[in-house]
């Protein structure tokens, strides 16, 4: 692939909330600061990232469909959405991107309503309750699925970091 490996990374409702809500499930980074820990590790990875962040579903919907031609991937966390949105779900289909899916806190360890991800069937990777660092393993392991892990890969590609599913 020509030129950097361009990943775009979605947060969705309430997603702009972090620093004030919940600190027990989010920590206490804000969304600014977790997006500059996110170019942190895309630098490291030798990727590029967007960002993009919406609390109406319809907009991020509208994005998905924009999104298309313009990266290589996409890196979701869609907040409450991820449980009931089908919309969520067709529109991420018709991007027909690589995707993973991030969420900070442990969903699959909380209530059982959020063990559902409508999403997860269209993702190379779920992560979760790894906090910021689920970030760096969804962008590493979009990187290493184009193909971009090759020159400039790490000591940090453990086995099994790089597998499909959970990570
Ligand atoms: C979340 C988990 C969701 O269940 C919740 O609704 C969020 C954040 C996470 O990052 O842990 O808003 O996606």
């Amino acid at each position: 692939m020509a030129g950097l490996i361009r990943i775009e990374v979605m947060h969705g409702v309430n997603l702009d909330m972090l620093g004030k809500r919940e600190p027990e499930h989010y920590g206490t980074l804000t969304l600014d600061e977790l997006e500059r820990q996110i170019e942190g590790f895309a630098s490291e990875l030798g990727v590029q990232t967007r960002f993009f962040h919406s609390n109406f579903e319809g907009e991020y919907v509208e994005h998905l469909h924009s999104l298309r031609e313009l990266v290589d991937a996409v890196v979701l966390n869609p907040g409450a959405w991820t449980h009931y949105s089908w919309a969520i779900h067709d529109a991420l289909a018709s991007a027909s991107l690589p995707a993973a899916e991030v969420h900070l806190s442990d969903v699959k360890a909380r209530e059982p309503w959020r063990q559902l991800s409508v999403i997860e069937d269209l993702c190379i990777a779920s992560v979760s309750g790894k906090g910021v660092e689920g970030y760096r393993l969804a962008l590493k392991r979009l990187r290493d699925e184009l193909g971009g892990g090759e020159q400039q890969d790490d000591a940090a590609g453990a086995p099994g970091e790089a597998g499909g599913g959970e990570l």
